[in-house]
């Protein structure tokens, strides 16, 4: 596990995911077995990793990569790194033949990306990438309500994503200030579009085309050692994405809104037949049958409740944490061959609309994307 002092490699991936598989006695796997696993941490600072480990009661720990690697015990090769540092250790691995599990994005570069996925696909080895959003409930509702045929015809999606992120002067910053640094991997077409491309090709249709205007809107930030730092990547992208099947998708993704919604995440999903409202948790619906029938009259205050036609979709079910239930499947693909759809192409896919939305936001126009369906594609075909 590299990368494992981060904010992802700690939280999401050490403690929510491994350790708590751990403690229920390993992966399920289709006959009935269960397979444990064994985790060593790897980083750069060994004072950190042996905190780690003595607090979580964990054995091994390393800052040599290349040895870890060299060792034939360990079977998986996790990267939760900044993005800058990914692709260079992911190399590593696949030229030291370990199954991979990513974070997102992949790689810097669409090219980049490609060149992992075909890498991989040369070596054999079995590769996978975050798609957390998929697993919340909120979302896992809503994929129920479009499994179910309760859209009719799904005409739009429109997503409202983000938050107020502190200047860092007055009050800390909540996220690391490389986030705000193009020369170090951040922005947030970056960081959410691999997000959005899985999210709309599993949920609705592959992306076809984006255009996007990515801003800065805070042109300078101060960091985790107090310093004062121009902001060179964008904070906030606003993006209409065209998918397969004519759906047309709007998406703002903003470190620089106030919220004033239900969630930090919301997507309102019109169809012929209904609407819904899926948030992280949350998914609200309104049926044809129960919409009303506004008229505009800009000369009279308007008494109706427009929240109060909206029915919540009940639970249902028992939804775990995204990343450890992302974690157990990609441990049943290494164990027993079970699907995995989320692999090295999906995330250069996912590489590729970010890319396709700077370009975007740099030029004024709308970029077509072709479709990378095998490691073969190359860019713009
Ligand atoms: N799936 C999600 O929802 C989600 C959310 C946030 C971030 N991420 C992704 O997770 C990754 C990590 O993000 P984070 O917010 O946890 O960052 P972070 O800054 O908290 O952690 C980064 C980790 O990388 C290590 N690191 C930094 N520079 C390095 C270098 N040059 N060489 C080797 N190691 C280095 C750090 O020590 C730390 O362990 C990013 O790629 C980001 O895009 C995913």
């Amino acid at each position: 596990m590299n990368g494992v002092s981060g904010r992802m490699g700690y939280r999401q991936h050490l403690v929510r995911s491994i350790l708590a598989i751990r403690e229920q006695g390993g992966v399920l796997l289709s006959d009935g077995s269960r397979v444990q696993l064994e985790p060593i941490l790897v980083g750069r600072n060994e004072a950190k990793l042996a905190e780690l480990a003595a607090k979580h009661n964990i054995e091994h720990y390393t800052t040599d990569l290349d040895a870890a690697l060299a060792d034939p015990r360990w079977q998986i090769y996790a990267d939760f790194l900044v993005t800058k540092a990914r692709a260079v250790a992911i190399k590593k691995a696949i030229a030291a033949g370990k199954a991979i599990y990513t974070e997102k994005p992949t790689a810097e570069s669409y090219e980049e990306a490609l060149e992992l996925a075909r890498l991989a696909e040369e070596a054999g080895i079995k590769n996978g990438v975050v798609h957390d959003k998929l697993y919340l409930p909120g979302l896992q509702k809503l994929k129920r309500l479009i499994d179910s045929g309760f859209f009719g015809q799904i005409l739009s999606v429109r997503g409202e994503f983000g938050y107020w992120v502190f200047e860092g002067d007055w009050q800390p910053a909540q996220r690391p200030s490389w986030n705000y640094k193009n020369e170090e991997g951040g922005g947030i077409i970056v960081d959410m579009f691999p997000h959005w491309n899985y999210v709309l090709e599993n949920l609705f249709g592959r992306v076809e085309s984006v255009y996007a205007k990515a801003s800065t809107h805070i042109p300078n930030r101060v960091d985790e050692q107090g310093n004062r730092y121009d902001a060179t990547a964008d904070d906030a992208a606003y993006a209409i994405f065209e998918l397969e099947g004519g759906v047309v998708a709007q998406l703002n993704s903003s470190w620089t809104v106030r919220v004033n919604r239900d969630e930090l995440v919301e997507f309102q999903v019109d169809g012929t037949h209904g609407s819904a409202v899926a948030g992280l948790f949350g998914c609200k619906i309104q049926p044809r049958n129960a919409t009303p029938k506004p008229v505009w009259n800009p000369d009279l205050a308007d008494a109706h409740d427009y929240d109060g036609d909206w029915i919540e979709v009940p639970t249902n079910d028992v939804f775990e944490n995204g990343f450890k239930t992302q974690w157990e499947e990609f441990i049943r693909h290494v164990a027993e061959d079970a699907p995995n759809p989320y692999d090295f192409l999906a995330g250069a896919r996912g590489v590729l609309l970010a890319e396709s939305g700077l370009e975007s936001s740099r030029s004024g126009r709308r970029i077509d994307l072709p479709a990378v369906t095998s490691t073969a594609s190359t860019n713009g075909e």
